[in-house]
């Protein structure tokens, strides 16, 4: 509160004819599951910074990392509740609420990073936040991790026919499950942090992640093949409850829509460094053995998961189907 009170007294003009609202400052805890030190931990960071700074200390970010209060599981039921009041999950973790979102996790939807934010930032981006208001929720941005790549404790992954009978480790969604699936694998749907605990003891064979996740909660430790197939895309929508958005005064909420789109600038040009940087620290400390997928590979798998767009074309819609093909081409 000193803080902000001195910071008043420097505003006092500006502030003159609202010394009502003077005292309270707006405090939102964002929570989410992942290291400080990866695309969305750090952007989770710029962005409090960028609001504080914005709104003159009348709102404050608070950022809790690593599932510190609440797990991947628990944190939309926390967010309704009121007890936190921004998360930022996996688009594939809300695909229950809004099944449309699963168009972001079709195997191979998108190309390169131009793609995924064509597709995030432009109508693609646009349907997929308006579905969100009807769940009273507010989307305020999508954030991207990056590329997945796939990794083994069982042997290399480099034809289809390599994961046979091996159980992975998943977010929920049934098009990650139908995307294993079309590979003769099983799935386990575990939480986040609980994932390398399950990858050691045996009870998963692998995973599939992002190379900023696979090395800053060090599955690599516990894997012995990881193949960079960047065959899916994990990004995230920035949520609030929509009740505690629409109580913001407007011109705050103006101020965080402009930290939001600085810091989801920010975040979308550094995910791609830190995931390359992440790759580079797997390979120099670990003895994981890393595979690259060849072109001729890669249109195998494309071949394996012609099913999963034709099962999930109904339920995402022709028209989001259409607006993918664009982006893709
Ligand atoms: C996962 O569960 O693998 C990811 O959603 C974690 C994250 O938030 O990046």
């Amino acid at each position: 509160a000193s803080v902000y009170n001195l910071q008043a007294k420097e505003n006092e003009i500006a502030y003159d004819d609202d010394q009502e609202g003077l005292n309270e400052q707006i405090v939102i805890k964002f929570s989410h599951v992942v290291a400080e030190n990866t695309p969305k931990g750090l952007a989770a960071q710029k962005f409090a910074d960028l609001v504080q700074e914005k709104t003159n200390n009348r709102v404050k970010v608070e950022v809790f990392p690593n599932g510190m209060l609440y797990s991947d599981e628990e944190e939309l039921e926390a967010l309704k509740e009121g007890d936190i009041q921004m998360i930022a999950p996996a688009t594939s973790k809300l695909s229950s609420v809004v099944p449309e979102l699963q168009i972001i996790d079709l195997p191979y939807a998108f190309p390169t990073y131009e793609a995924v934010n064509e597709a995030l930032n432009g109508e693609i981006g646009t349907t997929l936040l308006s579905k969100m208001k009807q769940k009273n929720l507010v989307g305020l941005s999508f954030w991207s991790n990056g590329f997945k790549q796939v990794s083994s404790n069982r042997n290399p992954l480099i034809e289809p026919d390599d994961f046979k009978g091996q159980t992975f480790r998943i977010m929920p969604s049934e098009v990650i499950e139908s995307q294993f699936q079309a590979l003769d694998a099983s799935t386990s749907r575990v939480p986040f942090n609980l994932t390398y605990r399950n990858l050691e003891y045996g009870r998963l064979n692998g995973q599939e992640n992002t190379l900023s996740n696979i090395y800053s909660k060090k599955f690599f430790e516990v894997q012995k093949y990881m193949t960079i197939s960047n065959h899916g895309f994990l990004g995230y929508v920035l949520l609030m409850d929509k009740n505690f958005w629409e109580d913001i005064p407007e011109d705050i909420q103006e101020d965080i829509t402009e930290a939001m789109e600085e810091a989801t600038k920010w975040n979308q040009h550094y995910a791609v460094i830190m995931n390359k940087s992440a790759l580079d620290k797997i390979e120099e400390t670990s003895d994981i053995k890393v595979y690259h997928l060849t072109p001729g590979e890669k249109e195998r798998w494309m071949n394996e998961f012609e099913s999963v767009y034709r099962k999930f074309e109904p339920l995402i819609g022709k028209d989001l189907m259409n607006k993918l093909e664009s982006v893709r081409n």
